[in-house]
């Protein structure tokens, strides 16, 4: 569907993830009455979408939106509101019907708040499942400063995401409140590194939990392997309110009592789910994930530009032949391939075919429930500790 003030886009596992992106950035993805029939035409039509598994909303640019775009008219259907009292009330009943349908999806909706946040766009932000926002993010209510309220679901949604408290003080000051402020509200904050430095600036900015992650990891993974880092790590956080979970190739009990013995206050992992009954990882590579060496994760940057850890496919080997180009940097590379990705999955060429996977699959041997996954590394760890604490210390 071809729309002008938003984008739709499919990524992640199976193409489920629903990515609307309000699209007027020379205005701050003001809301107007394009917008908002947009924006309600797409919801409706993922309500309907059984592959559609969860919707993310974020913002162009570098604001979330602007609220109601007023230059570009009030969207009621007279603009004279003195005048046509009814017309308002119609044009708003009008445009509310996509915040209504927000809240009738089925899936989780995430809002990703990507830089400030005023009038409508924080009714829809605090419409949404969950809220991730970056540290340039600003939330006001803006109505007061009109002689306003929270019209557009505000008014129930805004109390329940910050707290009564906090949401009359916002609605009746329309101060803005930082992203310090939403992150004391309850906004928590996780942050991935792998690199120490990143973690120094991540507990200096005060996320609630980094997580360590090291070279053996799927997905986007970086330089430094996980036993080097998760100390590193975990001694930066010392003595801050930071927690730290140890990731990149945890597959089994050793990995979790390494963990927890390096001083990491938990896991974080992806590898070891993929081949569960309940991934929707597809089965031909679920078998692959199962007959995978080590060294079949490999890590290319030849789908998104960055390097991502995959299983090894004619893709990723065809990136290396020699005399191949280097692939492109973010997000160029991924605008020159996705086309060609999202052909080779329809024409179902397997052996072009890939997932995100991380060393972890060296430890990956059959399909199982996930829950047996999760026993299975509990009781591993808890052999290892009973290991440690059985043997004689040295020299007793
Ligand atoms: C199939 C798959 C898809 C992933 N997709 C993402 C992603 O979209 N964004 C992201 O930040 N990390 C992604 N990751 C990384 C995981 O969230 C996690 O950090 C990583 O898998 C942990 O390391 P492990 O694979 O060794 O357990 C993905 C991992 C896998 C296996």
């Amino acid at each position: 569907m071809a729309y002008e003030t938003i984008l739709s886009e499919r990524r992640g596992q199976q193409d489920g993830v629903l990515w609307i992106t309000l699209n007027r950035p020379d205005r701050l993805n003001a809301l107007v009455p394009q917008l908002y029939a947009e924006l309600n035409q797409e919801l409706l039509a993922a309500r309907d979408d059984r592959s559609v598994r969860c919707i993310v909303i974020t913002g162009a640019g570098r604001g979330f939106c602007a609220g109601a775009d007023h230059k570009a008219g009030s969207g009621r259907e007279s603009d004279d509101a003195a005048l046509d009292l009814e017309g308002g009330r119609m044009g708003l009943i009008k445009n509310a019907q996509a915040f209504i349908n927000l809240r009738k999806v089925d899936v989780p909706v995430i809002a990703s708040v990507n830089g400030v946040c005023v009038g409508g766009g924080f009714d829809l932000v605090c419409l949404c499942d969950m809220v991730v926002g970056s540290t340039a993010a600003r939330y006001q209510v803006a109505y007061a400063k009109r002689g306003l309220y929270p019209d557009m679901g505000g008014f129930w949604s805004i109390p329940r995401a910050i707290g009564w408290n906090k949401a009359i003080e916002m609605m009746t000051t329309g101060r803005f409140m930082s992203a310090e402020e939403a992150h004391a509200a309850g906004t928590r904050v996780w942050g991935l590194v792998g690199l120490p430095r990143q973690a120094r600036r991540q507990v200096e900015a005060g996320v609630d939990v980094i997580i360590a992650q090291g070279y053996d990891s799927g997905g986007h993974s970086g330089t430094v392997g996980t036993f080097t880092l998760v100390p590193e790590v975990v001694e930066i956080a010392e003595g801050s309110d930071t927690l730290v979970l140890a990731a990149g190739g945890v597959s089994n009990g050793r990995h979790l009592a390494g963990a927890l013995a390096m001083g990491a206050d938990g896991i974080w992992t992806g590898t070891i789910w993929l081949a569960t009954h309940e991934s929707e990882t597809e089965m031909f590579l679920k078998q692959r994930i199962i007959d995978a060496k080590v060294e079949d994760a490999v890590q290319s940057r030849a789908m998104s530009g960055k390097p991502i850890r995959q299983l090894r496919s004619n893709w990723s080997d065809a990136w290396k032949q020699p005399g191949a180009p280097e692939p492109l940097q973010m997000p160029l590379q991924g605008m020159l391939v996705d086309q060609t990705l999202a052909g080779i999955r329809q024409a179902r060429k397997e052996d072009w075919m890939t997932t995100p996977a991380g060393q972890a699959v060296v430890g990956i041997h059959e399909i199982k429930p996930a829950a047996e996954v999760v026993y299975s590394l509990v009781e591993k760890a808890m052999e290892q500790f009973d290991r440690v604490a059985g043997e004689p210390v040295a020299g007793d």
